[in-house]
């Protein structure tokens, strides 16, 4: 069965409001396996056929732990060619950190990547919980057509 990862960080909730969305969004196509985690290791992200980064902006940059999933990832060979990737989280004004991470997932990781980024300003309201459900889907849709 085709598995999606959900791997995320959140310090006030809002970016985990997103990510359990977007569960709930991709578990809505009964074929696809979800996995929504707030730690994973390196090694394991090679065993899902799409990776979604949930990374909220802290000081114009994403966290360190996001940060170190993703040079841990770099450092190990992690190979995650042409695996579907999508990158989203909460920001305030600048948001930087899904453009970084997605930025990663495709020129250092040789992703097929989801443009653009889902960002979203503090706490999802219905409107912006309805995109997050919207891009789960469109992610479990897309990796059961190619499987
Ligand atoms: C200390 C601090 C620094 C922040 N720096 C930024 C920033 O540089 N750019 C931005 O867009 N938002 C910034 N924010 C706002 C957060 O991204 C926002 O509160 C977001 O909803 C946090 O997501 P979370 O609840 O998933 O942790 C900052 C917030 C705090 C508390």
């Amino acid at each position: 069965m085709p598995k999606i990862l959900i791997v995320y960080y959140s310090k006030t909730g809002n970016t985990e409001k997103m990510a359990k969305a977007i569960a709930e969004g991709a578990g809505t196509i009964q074929e696809v396996e979800v996995e929504l985690k707030r730690h994973e290791s390196p090694w394991r992200l090679a065993s899902f056929d799409a990776v979604l980064i949930g990374a909220p902006t802290y000081h114009h940059n994403m966290t360190n732990n996001i940060k170190k999933l993703l040079e841990e990832t770099a450092f190990h060979n992690v190979n995650l060619k042409d695996k579907i990737g999508a990158a989203f989280g909460s920001y305030g004004w600048s948001g930087e950190a899904p453009r970084l991470v997605l930025e990663v997932m495709e020129h250092k990781f040789e992703m097929k990547v989801l443009k653009p980024p889902l960002l979203i300003k503090y706490t999802p309201d219905e409107n912006g919980l309805e995109e997050c459900r919207k891009l789960g889907k469109n992610v479990a849709e897309k990796i059961l057509q190619s499987s």
